[in-house]
Order: C-alpha cells, then structure tokens, then sequence
C-alpha cells in the first residue's frame, strides 16, 4: 500500500532542536527538509551587508525595496550536506554567527519580510512529503498540516544546547551571550504583531528536556505512523 506523503509542521522556541527533529524526520521518511528560520536569518544576514541595520535603528524602507531582489535557495552538495545560498553565494556559516542572531528577530517582525518568505515556503510544500520548522509553520505557513508539533524544552538544556554547537562551528560566544539571545528572541518572537509564536490549537506538545535526539526521533515516528494510515 502507499502510503501517505505528510506535510509535518514544527514550531518551537529558540534552540530546543526543531531542525535536529526535522531533519531526522525528513531523512527517516524521505521527505523534504526545510529550516524556515535560515531563510530569516539568510535575509538579515543581506540587511546587515547593506548597513540597513545599526544598533536599536532598522531602515525598513529599504529592506523592503530591495525584497524582489533577495533570492535564497537551499541547494545539495555531492556528499548530500544541504546549504542555503543567498543570491547564489553559500552563507550556511555566516548566518549562524552572532551578529545575525543578534537581528534577525527584529528582520523577521517586517510583515512584508514575513510574506515573501511564507510565499516561498509555500510553494516548496505544494507536494506534501515535507518536514519544515520555524515559528508560524502550524499557523500561517501551513494550517492544513497533517501533524502538528510544538516543541520546547527548560531554558538550560536549550542554552547548553545551542553553546555547543557553536563551539563545534568554531563560533565564539559566551554562555551568557548564548542565554540573553535565546531570551531576546523568544520575547520577540511570541509578542510580535505578525504572526507571533503561540502553540497551534491541533500541535502536540512535545518537551524534548530530557529526551536523547533518538527518543524524541522514535516518539514522533510514532505519531506519524499513526496519520500515515488515515
Ligand atoms: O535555530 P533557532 O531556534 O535559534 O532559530 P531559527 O529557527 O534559526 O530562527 C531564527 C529566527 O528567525 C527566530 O528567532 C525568529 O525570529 C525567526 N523565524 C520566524 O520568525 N519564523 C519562522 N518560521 C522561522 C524563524
């Protein structure tokens, strides 16, 4: 029997290891993987380039002139590492650094930012078979998703998380940078106008604190089982 082709919707606070989740899911299930916060952060990555963005001050005017001209896609290497590019060029790493995490919220508030990108999301969606996650997947992006997941876990495990896997990519930054950003951005994030972060009424809760990557991979593998054969 075939079986369904799933559209699988994660959001989350900052750093509680949605993409982790999502890109075992997707590679489990053969299904598309997309990190919608790399394309804000992509963007914000393009405003700090063209100095749009100094200190508490954001020339929105101008970022969102310049929105037809932002083009991200996510392209596959020969040794199958998926990467985002930003008018062609890689900025996988640059967009991780601090300098991007200290903006991108605030990129992100820009209602006209926000639509150009769920357009783009959309459309990467149309066939079903797809993991994404960010913060308006369940709501905005797609409120039709088959499985809905929000996913947190206590702010230590996240901080610890999240310092990590800087210090594998060579990224300097202090604990205490790591917490007051993961902070900022969560404030941000579920106060803003535009599509805030709040817990689609269909997700399933899923704290993740104490799970090991593979608990948590099995624990929604079940789930899915479960919406694949109706
Ligand atoms: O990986 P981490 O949890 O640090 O964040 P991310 O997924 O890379 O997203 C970076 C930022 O982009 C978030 O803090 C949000 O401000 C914004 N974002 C959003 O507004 N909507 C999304 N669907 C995804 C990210």
């Amino acid at each position: 029997m075939q079986t369904k082709k799933l559209t699988i919707a994660i959001d989350g606070f900052s750093s509680c290891g949605k993409s982790t989740l999502a890109k075992d899911l997707a590679s489990q299930l053969n299904y598309i993987f997309i990190d919608s916060g790399a394309m804000y952060r992509a963007v914000t990555l393009y405003c700090l380039r063209n100095n749009w963005i100094s200190g508490d001050q954001i020339q929105i005017t101008e970022i969102i002139n310049a929105l037809s001209t932002i083009s991200i896609e996510f392209k596959i290497d020969d040794q199958g590492n998926k990467s985002i590019s930003l008018n062609g060029e890689n900025c996988e790493n640059e967009i991780r650094q601090g300098h991007v995490a200290s903006s991108v919220s605030r990129i992100a508030e820009i209602k006209e930012v926000r639509e150009k990108l769920v357009h783009e999301q959309q459309k990467m969606g149309e066939k079903g078979g797809i993991v994404m996650d960010g913060r308006d997947i369940g709501t905005v992006v797609f409120p039709h998703a088959d499985l809905k997941l929000f996913v947190t876990a206590s702010i230590e495990v996240r901080v610890q998380r999240r310092f990590l896997e800087l210090t594998q990519k060579d990224i300097q930054m202090t604990l205490d940078e790591v917490k007051d950003n993961l902070v900022e951005r969560d404030f941000i994030d579920s106060n803003r106008k535009e599509s805030p972060l709040i817990q689609a009424k269909e997700a399933i809760l899923l704290d993740n604190s104490k799970m090991t990557r593979e608990e948590q991979l099995q624990w929604v593998l079940d789930l899915v089982a479960g919406k694949e054969g109706q």
